[in-house]
Order: C-alpha cells, then sequence, then structure tokens
C-alpha cells in the first residue's frame, strides 16, 4: 500500500463522510417538528458534544491507526465481552446509518421525479405514519438493495471519485448558503424557539447524526503519510468544517422558510422553490442525490467488514464473514446488511433509524472515552500519535455529554437498543464465548497486546487474539 494521503486528502475524507443525510434531510425535519429555528443551538449543542468525543477517537486512532478497530480495542481495555458489545452495537450503528442516508436521498430523488412529472403511488412514498396512504418508503428501500448489489459485484469508487464527489458535495452546500442569504427573511426566524431549549436539546440528540463519521478516516490511515499524526488532525478539522457550514445552512433554511412549511424529505431543494429558484432546487437535489450516495458506500462497507472482522475472530459464526472466491468480498455479510437497512428504510421514519443510529454511535463514544481515560493511568508511555487535551475533563465531558443526548431519545429507541444488545448477548453466550475462549483461556486480554497492537503498522484487529494465544 503506497502511503499518499496528506492532511488536506485526509481532511477531504472526514468531510465526505461527515456531511450527509443528516444536514440535508434531518435538519428540516426536526426543526419542523422539534426545535424551530433552534435546529442552530441543536447543531451546535451535538457539535460540542462530537468535539469532546472526537478528541478520544483522536487519540485514539493515534495509537491504533486501523480500520474495524474499535471493538478490538475496547476488547483489549475493557475485556472482550465489552468489545463484543462495541463491535455489535457498531454493526447496528452502521447498518441504520446507511438507511438513514437512503431515506435522505429518496426524499430528494423523489423531489426530482416530481420535477419531472413522474409520480410514485401514494403506498409507495413513505414508512407508514409519514403520511396519508404511505405504507414503505420504495426508493430507500431500492437504494441500499442496489447499493448492497453493487458493492457485491465488487464495485469500488476509487480515491478520486471520491473527492470529486466530495467537492459536489462542498459546492452544493456553499451554494445553498451563498444563494440563500439573499433570500432569508428575519420574520421566519421568530419566534427562535418555538419549542423551547428543551426542544432545541432533544432536536440535537436527533441531528447528533450529522456529526459524526470522522470515524471513517481511519480506514484510510493506511494510506496516509505519518498516520499517527495527520489523521488525528484530519478528524479535528473535518469535524469544524463540517459545523461551520451547517451552522451557516440551518440559518439559510429556516431563514428562507418558516419552520411550520419545511418540508422533511427534501427540506432544502423545497425551501428553495417555496422562495421560485425552482431550478436550483432542482441542483440542489441532484447534488444531494449525489454528495450523500458515497455515505451509503462507505458505511455499508464498514459494516461489512465489520462483521467479517467479528467473524473472523470467532465471535460470529465463520459463514456470516466468508469472503466471495472470485469478487474478493464479504457477500453474505454485504447482502444481510443490504436486506436489513433496506427493511428499517422501508417501514420507518427518518427520525426513528437516525435516533437508532445515534444511540448507538453515543453508547460506542462513550466506552471509547471510558477506554482512553482508563488507558492514560494504566499505560501512560504507550506511543501517542495525538494527545486528547485536557485530561480527564475532556473525555470525562464526552461521556457526560453523550448520556445526556442519550437522555433525550425516545423510549421506543432505548427499547430497540435494549434488544438489540440482547440478541448480543444471546450470542456471544451461545456461540462467541466458548469459540474465543479456545483462543484467549481466561476469557480476557492482556492489555500488553495493546503494546505490540501500537507498535504494528500494519496491526489487524484480531492481534490480542493472536498475541494471546
Ligand atoms: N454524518 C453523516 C450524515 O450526516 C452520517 O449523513
Amino acid at each position: 500500500m503506497v502511503r499518499t494521503l496528506g492532511l488536506t486528502q485526509l481532511t477531504m475524507i472526514g468531510v465526505g463522510a461527515i456531511i450527509g443525510a443528516g444536514i440535508f434531510s434531518l435538519a428540516a425535519a426536526v426543526a419542523r417538528g422539534t426545535a424551530g429555528p433552534a435546529v442552530l443551538i441543536s447543531f451546535l449543542v451535538a457539535g460540542a458534544a462530537s468535539l469532546c468525543a472526537a478528541f478520544a477517537y483522536a487519540e485514539f486512532a493515534g495509537m491504533v491507526p486501523k480500520a474495524g478497530s474499535s471493538y478490538t480495542y475496547c476488547a483489549a481495555v475493557l475485556g472482550e465481552i465489552v468489545g463484543w458489545i462495541v463491535g455489535w452495537d457498531l454493526l447496528l450503528e452502521y447498518t441504520a446509518i446507511v438507511a438513514v442516508v437512503a431515506i435522505g436521498m429518496s426524499g430528494y430523488l423523489g423531489f426530482l421525479l416530481d420535477a419531472v412529472g413522474i409520480q410514485l403511488p401514494t403506498w409507495a412514498l413513505g414508512a407508514p405514519g409519514t403520511g396519508t396512504g404511505h405504507k414503505i418508503d420504495l426508493l430507500a428501500v431500492a437504494i441500499c438493495l442496489a447499493v448492497a448489489w453493487l458493492l457485491t459485484r465488487g464495485t469500488r469508487t476509487s480515491a478520486r471519485v471520491d473527492t470529486v464527489l466530495t467537492i459536489v458535495k462542498i459546492a452544493i452546500v456553499l451554494l445553498v448558503i451563498v444563494v440563500g442569504f439573499t433570500k432569508v427573511s428575519t420574520d421566519n426566524l421568530t419566534p427562535f424557539a418555538p419549542f423551547g431549549f428543551g426542544g432545541a436539546f432533544a432536536g440535537a440528540a436527533t441531528v447528533f447524526f450529522a456529526v459524526f463519521g470522522y470515524d471513517a478516516l481511519s480506514t484510510a490511515a493506511e494510506e496516509s503519510v505519518e498516520a499517527r499524526n495527520k489523521v488525528p488532525k484530519a478528524m479535528m478539522f473535518s469535524l469544524a468544517i463540517s459545523m461551520a457550514l451547517y451552522v451557516l445552512t440551518c440559518i439559510v433554511l429556516t431563514g428562507m422558510q418558516h419552520y411550520t412549511e419545511l418540508d422533511p424529505s427534501s427540506g432544502i431543494s423545497s425551501a428553495f422553490a417555496s422562495v421560485g429558484l425552482n431550478g436550483l432546487a432542482n441542483v440542489i437535489a441532484v447534488g444531494a442525490v449525489i454528495g450523500i450516495v458515497t455515505v451509503t458506500f462507505s458505511f455499508m462497507m464498514g459494516a461489512a467488514r465489520l462483521w467479517y472482522a467479528l467473524s473472523r475472530d470467532g465471535l460470529m459464526p465463520a459463514w456470516f464473514g466468508a469472503i466471495h472466491p472470485k469478487r474478493k468480498v464479504p457477500h453474505r455479510a454485504t447482502w444481510v446488511i443490504g436486506v436489513v437497512s433496506a427493511l428499517l428504510a422501508g417501514v420507518l421514519p427518518v427520525n426513528a433509524v437516525a435516533e437508532l443510529t445515534n444511540i448507538g454511535v453515543l453508547l460506542a463514544f462513550m466506552v471509547v472515552s471510558v477506554a482512553v481515560l482508563i488507558l492514560r493511568y494504566k499505560k501512560p508511555h504507550l506511543k501517542r500519535g495525538f494527545r486528547c487535551p485536557g485530561m480527564p475533563v475532556v473525555p470525562v465531558l464526552g461521556i457526560a455529554f453523550s448520556g445526556w443526548l442519550m437522555s433525550y431519545l425516545l423510549w421506543e429507541t432505548w427499547a430497540r437498543l435494549g434488544a438489540w444488545l440482547a440478541i448480543g448477548l444471546v450470542i456471544y453466550a451461545a456461540y462467541g464465548y466458548r469459540r474465543t475462549r479456545r483462543v484467549m483461556p481466561g476469557g480476557s486480554v492482556d492489555l500488553d497486546a495493546l503494546d505490540d497492537l501500537t507498535d504494528a503498522e500494519d496491526a489487524e484487529p484480531h492481534i490480542a487474539r493472536e498475541t494471546v494465544r
């Protein structure tokens, strides 16, 4: 692998993974139903929480610059069962992200079909409860299955194509901001917080979806120059750039159209159409679809890789992680993820799936922050490419912030997470526990394994297991 990526390219990759359905779809949905124009505050709060976690993630990425390593890292620091829970939790999170982004794309595709006079039947327009007569979000289902099909065919977008798509996405957001500002009416911005600050904070728990994705950068670490130093920096920069764009977009969106009239499925384009800029509304819809499609690809691929790593480590049956002999992709895992994300996207409203993602991410952020904190005291001399500032305050803040945001999520979301984790524990008890005990006598991982993990440039996620063996 040639190491060619510098800080600028890494930051672009980060921005490419962060900006997606969160701003294009959720901002309008949350402004309309939960926060009003104070959705701006929602984004700021979510950004602050994400920043604290990003510092912890960055310290971790500076130690183990390798994809899919969160679960191994947590296993090494907090024990195998915690590692498994994080891995299982991330599997849900990645699958739900694919669903949210597909629903977002479906909204904008629907907007474009409408513009050219094509009408889908009412039952196919959205999940039950999202509108009269809606039964399934057919376009979102089709997107999930199409992406799974493409990935199992071995389709990859090259780094160059990804960069071009990210540039298109940033250009579209800048266009929205620059043109949109000329159409902002301050009347629309009052009352600023119609649902009170409680509404803005509850909104933060939903739009939290928009402010993560930088963990995807660890995938690029293998191709980057001075990964230990550059990857953590790129995480910070990409989050900062995305936040600046989000804040401005929120002002434009809620300033152009009154929050009560925002369209939750194609918010930004509809806001432009509402002020008579129909041509631009279509351009934005095309840009949104092109810009966020890469997010679907990268998270479905991430989920499949994670599944592969879990099977390889004996925590899941090897059948799932099998690699297709010709196409060299974990085809079964990809199809399972494609079908599950299609089901989620087809029958749940976007807010519900976004909440499901967020509760998973927030849980993972908490565990990673705890692990970083513990490791500072247990292994102070470990080589770290980036040190989380303000120890121990920042990770503790990250944990507190994450817990606080989780408290705003609906009980249904908690119940879904509980059910998912319960299934995970059953699988662990019935399968993973026995399988990995054979290679990890005692069931726990030696912390010293981390020295090897951080030393080896090409450390594999299952290194802890091998070291013990
Ligand atoms: N942050 C990513 C998005 O908004 C997941 O689509």
